[in-house]
Protein backbone atom coordinates (compact mmCIF):
# COMPACT_ATOMS: atom_id res chain seq x y z
CA UNK A 1 0.00 0.00 0.00
CA UNK A 2 2.60 2.50 1.12
CA UNK A 3 4.85 1.72 -2.08
CA UNK A 4 2.01 2.33 -4.35
CA UNK A 5 1.25 5.08 -2.83
CA UNK A 6 4.81 6.52 -3.26
CA UNK A 7 4.68 5.08 -7.01
CA UNK A 8 1.87 7.31 -7.96
CA UNK A 9 3.14 10.51 -5.82
CA UNK A 10 6.58 10.08 -8.46
CA UNK A 11 4.94 9.94 -11.39
CA UNK A 12 2.63 12.73 -10.20
CA UNK A 13 5.36 15.03 -9.58
CA UNK A 14 7.56 13.75 -12.88
CA UNK A 15 4.46 14.97 -14.84
CA UNK A 16 4.65 18.24 -13.01
CA UNK A 17 8.03 18.89 -13.10
CA UNK A 18 7.58 18.01 -16.74
CA UNK A 19 4.89 20.53 -17.60
CA UNK A 20 6.54 22.86 -15.67
CA UNK A 21 10.15 22.44 -17.81
CA UNK A 22 8.15 22.63 -20.98
CA UNK A 23 6.83 25.83 -19.86
CA UNK A 24 9.73 27.48 -18.80
CA UNK A 25 11.91 26.65 -21.92
CA UNK A 26 9.37 28.32 -24.49
CA UNK A 27 8.81 30.96 -22.22
CA UNK A 28 12.40 31.39 -22.22
CA UNK A 29 13.00 31.15 -25.76
CA UNK A 30 14.63 34.63 -26.40
CA UNK A 31 13.08 36.69 -29.24
CA UNK A 32 15.51 36.31 -32.38
CA UNK A 33 18.39 38.66 -32.14
CA UNK A 34 19.54 37.15 -35.38
CA UNK A 35 17.11 39.70 -37.04
CA UNK A 36 18.27 42.36 -39.27
CA UNK A 37 16.75 45.68 -38.37
CA UNK A 38 18.63 48.47 -40.10
CA UNK A 39 17.29 52.07 -40.65
CA UNK A 40 17.50 53.45 -44.05
CA UNK A 41 17.40 57.43 -45.62
CA UNK A 42 13.84 57.79 -46.32
CA UNK A 43 12.51 54.55 -44.42
CA UNK A 44 9.61 54.95 -42.09
CA UNK A 45 9.29 51.80 -41.07
CA UNK A 46 10.43 52.57 -37.67
CA UNK A 47 7.81 54.42 -34.85
CA UNK A 48 7.66 55.08 -31.21
CA UNK A 49 9.96 58.34 -31.56
CA UNK A 50 12.04 59.52 -28.35
CA UNK A 51 11.22 56.76 -26.42
CA UNK A 52 14.48 54.29 -25.72
CA UNK A 53 13.91 51.45 -28.35
CA UNK A 54 16.68 48.89 -26.43
CA UNK A 55 13.61 48.39 -23.95
CA UNK A 56 11.94 46.27 -26.48
CA UNK A 57 14.55 46.07 -28.88
CA UNK A 58 16.79 43.32 -27.17
CA UNK A 59 17.59 40.08 -26.61
CA UNK A 60 14.33 38.61 -25.15
CA UNK A 61 12.54 41.84 -25.50
CA UNK A 62 9.39 42.13 -28.04
CA UNK A 63 10.67 44.50 -30.72
CA UNK A 64 12.33 43.24 -34.07
CA UNK A 65 15.93 43.21 -33.51
CA UNK A 66 18.34 43.83 -31.21
CA UNK A 67 19.56 47.32 -31.68
CA UNK A 68 23.19 47.86 -30.95
CA UNK A 69 22.72 51.73 -32.11
CA UNK A 70 19.65 53.92 -31.93
CA UNK A 71 17.34 56.87 -31.01
CA UNK A 72 15.87 60.07 -32.61
CA UNK A 73 16.78 63.15 -33.58
CA UNK A 74 14.87 66.89 -33.46
CA UNK A 75 14.81 70.10 -35.14
CA UNK A 76 16.96 72.83 -33.06
CA UNK A 77 13.06 73.82 -31.67
CA UNK A 78 12.34 70.72 -30.61
CA UNK A 79 8.95 71.15 -31.81
CA UNK A 80 9.25 67.86 -35.05
CA UNK A 81 11.78 65.15 -35.42
CA UNK A 82 13.63 66.11 -38.77
CA UNK A 83 13.08 63.73 -41.72
CA UNK A 84 16.76 62.84 -43.07
CA UNK A 85 20.51 63.36 -41.28
CA UNK A 86 23.48 61.03 -40.33
CA UNK A 87 24.94 60.39 -37.07
CA UNK A 88 28.62 58.87 -37.46
CA UNK A 89 31.18 57.90 -34.53
CA UNK A 90 35.00 59.20 -34.17
CA UNK A 91 37.25 57.86 -32.20
CA UNK A 92 37.65 61.65 -30.79
CA UNK A 93 35.51 64.42 -29.60
CA UNK A 94 33.76 66.69 -32.53
CA UNK A 95 34.38 65.25 -35.62
CA UNK A 96 37.98 64.37 -35.31
CA UNK A 97 40.00 61.13 -34.93
CA UNK A 98 38.92 57.89 -37.05
CA UNK A 99 34.91 58.18 -38.41
CA UNK A 100 34.22 54.21 -37.57
CA UNK A 101 30.50 53.83 -38.37
CA UNK A 102 27.85 55.89 -40.07
CA UNK A 103 24.07 55.52 -39.49
CA UNK A 104 21.68 56.91 -41.48
CA UNK A 105 18.64 58.58 -39.80
CA UNK A 106 14.90 57.71 -41.13
CA UNK A 107 11.95 60.36 -42.22
CA UNK A 108 10.62 59.79 -38.45
CA UNK A 109 13.96 61.33 -37.39
CA UNK A 110 14.50 57.41 -36.17
CA UNK A 111 18.36 55.58 -36.64
CA UNK A 112 18.80 52.18 -35.86
CA UNK A 113 20.78 49.36 -36.43
CA UNK A 114 21.17 45.86 -35.46
CA UNK A 115 24.64 45.54 -36.99
CA UNK A 116 27.61 44.64 -34.97
CA UNK A 117 28.87 48.08 -33.80
CA UNK A 118 30.73 48.78 -30.85
CA UNK A 119 30.40 52.27 -30.34
CA UNK A 120 31.12 52.75 -26.55
CA UNK A 121 34.32 55.08 -26.02
CA UNK A 122 33.29 56.48 -29.55
CA UNK A 123 32.49 60.14 -30.01
CA UNK A 124 29.19 60.81 -32.19
CA UNK A 125 28.32 63.38 -34.19
CA UNK A 126 24.64 64.32 -35.65
CA UNK A 127 24.19 65.75 -39.14
CA UNK A 128 21.13 67.52 -39.55
CA UNK A 129 18.92 67.95 -42.89
CA UNK A 130 20.36 71.02 -43.63
CA UNK A 131 23.89 70.27 -42.80
CA UNK A 132 24.50 71.33 -39.10
CA UNK A 133 26.17 69.23 -37.40
CA UNK A 134 26.35 68.80 -33.50
CA UNK A 135 28.98 66.77 -31.58
CA UNK A 136 28.30 65.07 -28.33
CA UNK A 137 31.76 65.91 -26.32
CA UNK A 138 31.84 63.08 -23.84
CA UNK A 139 32.43 59.48 -25.10
CA UNK A 140 29.43 57.21 -25.30
CA UNK A 141 29.10 54.36 -22.69
CA UNK A 142 26.46 52.87 -25.13
CA UNK A 143 24.33 53.36 -28.09
CA UNK A 144 21.11 53.28 -26.23
CA UNK A 145 20.99 57.53 -27.25
CA UNK A 146 17.47 57.74 -25.67
CA UNK A 147 18.11 56.58 -22.08
CA UNK A 148 19.91 59.66 -21.67
CA UNK A 149 18.41 62.05 -24.66
CA UNK A 150 14.98 62.61 -23.90
CA UNK A 151 14.99 61.40 -19.64
CA UNK A 152 17.97 63.25 -18.16
CA UNK A 153 19.77 64.96 -21.01
CA UNK A 154 17.68 67.19 -23.44
CA UNK A 155 16.85 65.63 -26.95
CA UNK A 156 19.29 64.64 -29.43
CA UNK A 157 18.67 67.85 -31.91
CA UNK A 158 20.15 68.86 -35.53
CA UNK A 159 18.72 71.35 -38.47
C1 LIG B 1 7.49 49.37 -26.30
C2 LIG B 1 8.33 48.54 -27.13
C3 LIG B 1 9.03 49.16 -28.30
C4 LIG B 1 9.79 50.31 -28.32
C5 LIG B 1 10.10 51.27 -27.17
C6 LIG B 1 10.28 50.45 -29.67
N1 LIG B 1 9.83 49.42 -30.44
FE1 LIG B 1 10.18 49.14 -32.43
N2 LIG B 1 8.98 47.52 -32.44
C7 LIG B 1 8.35 46.99 -31.34
C8 LIG B 1 7.54 45.85 -31.75
C9 LIG B 1 6.72 44.98 -30.84
C10 LIG B 1 7.70 45.73 -33.14
C11 LIG B 1 7.06 44.72 -34.07
C12 LIG B 1 7.86 43.47 -34.03
C13 LIG B 1 7.45 42.46 -35.03
O1 LIG B 1 6.63 42.75 -35.93
O2 LIG B 1 7.94 41.32 -34.92
C14 LIG B 1 8.60 46.79 -33.55
C15 LIG B 1 8.99 47.02 -34.84
C16 LIG B 1 9.89 48.01 -35.23
C17 LIG B 1 10.34 48.23 -36.58
C18 LIG B 1 9.79 47.52 -37.81
C19 LIG B 1 10.59 46.33 -38.18
C20 LIG B 1 10.01 45.66 -39.41
O3 LIG B 1 10.56 44.63 -39.78
O4 LIG B 1 9.03 46.15 -39.98
C21 LIG B 1 11.25 49.24 -36.55
C22 LIG B 1 12.00 49.83 -37.72
C23 LIG B 1 11.35 49.67 -35.17
N3 LIG B 1 10.52 48.90 -34.40
C24 LIG B 1 12.17 50.68 -34.74
C25 LIG B 1 12.14 51.22 -33.45
C26 LIG B 1 12.90 52.38 -33.03
C27 LIG B 1 13.87 53.15 -33.90
C28 LIG B 1 12.57 52.60 -31.73
C29 LIG B 1 13.02 53.74 -30.84
C30 LIG B 1 12.85 55.10 -31.33
C31 LIG B 1 11.63 51.59 -31.34
N4 LIG B 1 11.40 50.76 -32.41
C32 LIG B 1 11.08 51.49 -30.09
C33 LIG B 1 8.45 47.44 -30.05
C34 LIG B 1 9.07 48.60 -29.65
C1 LIG C 1 24.88 58.14 -20.70
C2 LIG C 1 24.04 59.19 -21.25
C3 LIG C 1 24.14 59.50 -22.72
C4 LIG C 1 24.02 58.62 -23.78
C5 LIG C 1 23.79 57.11 -23.75
C6 LIG C 1 24.15 59.41 -24.96
N1 LIG C 1 24.34 60.73 -24.64
FE1 LIG C 1 24.59 62.26 -25.98
N2 LIG C 1 24.90 63.55 -24.43
C7 LIG C 1 24.86 63.22 -23.09
C8 LIG C 1 25.21 64.40 -22.32
C9 LIG C 1 25.29 64.45 -20.79
C10 LIG C 1 25.47 65.44 -23.23
C11 LIG C 1 25.93 66.88 -22.96
C12 LIG C 1 27.43 66.93 -22.66
C13 LIG C 1 28.29 66.44 -23.79
O1 LIG C 1 28.22 66.95 -24.92
O2 LIG C 1 29.08 65.52 -23.57
C14 LIG C 1 25.26 64.88 -24.57
C15 LIG C 1 25.39 65.59 -25.73
C16 LIG C 1 25.12 65.11 -26.99
C17 LIG C 1 25.15 65.87 -28.20
C18 LIG C 1 25.54 67.34 -28.31
C19 LIG C 1 24.36 68.24 -28.50
C20 LIG C 1 23.81 68.71 -27.25
O3 LIG C 1 22.55 68.76 -27.16
O4 LIG C 1 24.56 69.08 -26.34
C21 LIG C 1 24.82 65.05 -29.22
C22 LIG C 1 24.72 65.39 -30.70
C23 LIG C 1 24.60 63.74 -28.65
N3 LIG C 1 24.78 63.79 -27.28
C24 LIG C 1 24.29 62.61 -29.37
C25 LIG C 1 24.17 61.33 -28.84
C26 LIG C 1 23.96 60.13 -29.62
C27 LIG C 1 23.81 60.09 -31.11
C28 LIG C 1 23.92 59.10 -28.73
C29 LIG C 1 23.78 57.62 -29.02
C30 LIG C 1 24.70 57.04 -29.97
C31 LIG C 1 24.08 59.65 -27.40
N4 LIG C 1 24.24 61.00 -27.51
C32 LIG C 1 24.08 58.90 -26.24
C33 LIG C 1 24.52 62.01 -22.55
C34 LIG C 1 24.34 60.83 -23.28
Amino acid sequence: MKTKLNVQRLIGITFVLTILSISFFSCKKPKDCGTVNIGVSGGSDSHNQGQNCMTCHTSGGEGSGCFTVAGTVYNSALTSTVGSGKVEFFTQANGSGQLKYTVQIDSKGNFYTTADMNVAGLFPRVTGPTGTQQSMSSSLSSGKCNSCHNASTSKIWAD
